[in-house]
């Protein structure tokens, strides 16, 4: 036998719905919650970028550009007459800079208290230069610049000599003015 199906209460109006009668979604406090989702995903995806970019545009403000005094060590390390290779911790740097914040130099002692202290970078453009006990020159071994003992300029491309670090012994230290490298920004350079 054929089951008929029941539609005696379609047209019913007596008859409770009962599509009234579930709770209507909530679609204000919905839309609400995924914009303020949004905001905060924009927030943050804002704050990554911005930071950043703040504290680089800002960072001159906050950061300790003095120039400092650091020691090369005692001045009996540097025999009177000689060049010898120095080297010291920047001052300006960070936790994680790690070896590249020691900075070479070379050091002539001319006699006693009476020093050079040279930047190491060329002139030119920058590279180490060696020292040459020998021939009593700075040698560059990027384009053959060459350097005097006394830093001047004697061969090659560099503009001019070897920038020099401002020093002075205190308490049989030998201490130069670090921070930065020297150039010719550098009244004493
Ligand atoms: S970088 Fe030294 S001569 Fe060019």
């Amino acid at each position: 036998m054929k089951h008929e199906p029941d539609n005696s209460n379609l047209h019913d109006k007596s008859a409770p719905c009962a599509c009234s009668a579930a709770p209507a979604p909530d679609n204000s406090t919905r839309r609400e919650f995924m914009l303020k989702i949004g905001f905060a995903l924009n927030a943050v995806a804002g704050a990554a970028v911005g930071i950043p970019l703040l504290g680089y545009a800002f960072s001159s403000f906050f950061k300790n550009h003095e120039l400092d005094w650091v020691s090369l060590g005692p001045v009996d390390k540097f025999p009177e007459g000689k060049t010898r290779l120095g080297q010291f911790k920047n001052p300006v740097h960070r936790s994680w800079d790690g070896v590249t914040a020691e900075v070479p130099c070379w050091v002539r002692r001319i006699s006693g208290d009476q020093f050079q202290v040279f930047a190491i970078n060329c002139a030119h453009l920058g590279c180490p230069v060696r020292w040459f006990e020998e021939s009593k020159l700075f040698m560059c071994p990027c384009h053959g610049g060459a350097y005097y003992e006394n830093g001047d300029h004697a061969a090659g491309p560099p503009p001019r000599g070897l920038f020099t670090y401002e020093f002075k012994v205190q308490d049989g230290q030998l201490m130069i003015l670090a921070g930065a490298l020297p150039t010719l920004a550098q009244p004493n350079a």
